[in-house]
């Protein structure tokens, strides 16, 4: 069923779809151009021209050169096609409004980006793997909380049955991840295991751990350079109350 689709009711919004992308030209994307294809990833206009829910990363994918995106779209194009009826997404209003706002026209070709240092090709990986969109707290308009990139908290749930956990705090302040080094990252990413903890799968590390050694050691030399944010944030403590993100999690009564 691989790019067939999918409501997104177990993470609480039933009126969200992720479309299927899969070539099928009645139920997919196989009657979709390239370019319309481009438009959606990078620009968040849909096939039918609505602008996208944010919830599809396309701010993040902006960034993606213009190579990098012509290696996606060709690899969605080899996904062998699945008939697969997906409801339509029916955005609730007025936010059903307020998104159409958001989508922006690339106007030139996105280059292929800096990667002379770890730290530059960390941070365009980074921000195409999405990271800040599960590790920076949002308010309740689903806006980031300025000066809080990357600082933890958010709260994510997927599926009745499992126990919501908050996103870790990645930056290198005392209260953020200053224990690791590169090895363990890396262990982490591939492993979903922190010194034998179990590291929940709502942390994508399954989607992570096949990039290259090269790839995640440029990750968290990007990480080191964030700008440290004290945040308090630990699954393994009662969910109290934080003064800092305003989201109750683990250990937020800690922060004052
Ligand atoms: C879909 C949401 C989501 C995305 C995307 C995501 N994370 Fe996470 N991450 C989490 C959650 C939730 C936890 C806490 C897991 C736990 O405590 O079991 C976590 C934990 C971690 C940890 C473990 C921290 C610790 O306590 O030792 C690291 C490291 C990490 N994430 C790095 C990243 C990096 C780097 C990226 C991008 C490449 C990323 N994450 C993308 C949700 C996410």
């Amino acid at each position: 069923m691989a790019g067939a689709g999918r409501t997104i009711a177990a993470e609480d919004m039933p009126w969200l779809t992720a479309s299927n992308i899969t070539a099928d030209p009645e139920t997919g994307a196989g009657r979709w151009t390239d370019d319309t294809l481009a438009r959606a990833i990078r620009e968040g206009i849909g096939h039918d021209g609505r602008a996208l829910f944010p919830f599809m990363p396309y701010a993040n994918y902006r960034r993606m050169s213009d190579e990098d995106l012509a290696s996606v779209v060709t690899y969605i194009r080899s996904l062998p096609a699945v008939r697969r009826q997906n409801p339509p997404s029916e955005v609730p209003f007025p936010v059903s409004r307020l998104i159409n706002s958001m989508p922006a026209p690339i106007e030139d070709s996105v280059p292929e980006p800096d990667t002379s240092t770890p730290e530059k090709r960390g941070e365009y990986l980074t921000t195409l793997a999405s990271c800040t969109d599960c590790h920076t707290p949002r308010n309740e308009q689903g806006q980031f909380l300025p000066g809080m990139a990357f600082a933890g908290g958010n709260i994510l749930k997927f599926a009745e049955e499992r126990e919501p956990r908050a996103a870790a705090n990645l930056t290198p302040s005392p209260s953020g991840i200053p224990y690791y080094n590169e090895e363990l990252f890396v262990d982490v990413i591939r492993t979903g295991r922190l010194r034998g903890r179990e590291i929940t799968d709502l942390m994508p590390w399954g989607h992570y751990r096949g990039m290259t050694d090269e790839d995640l050691k440029a990750i968290f030399a990007y990480l080191k350079t964030l700008k440290p944010v004290d945040h308090f944030v630990d699954n393994a403590m009662t969910v109290t109350p934080c003064a800092t993100c305003n989201i109750p999690h683990g250990g937020g009564e800690r922060n004052k």
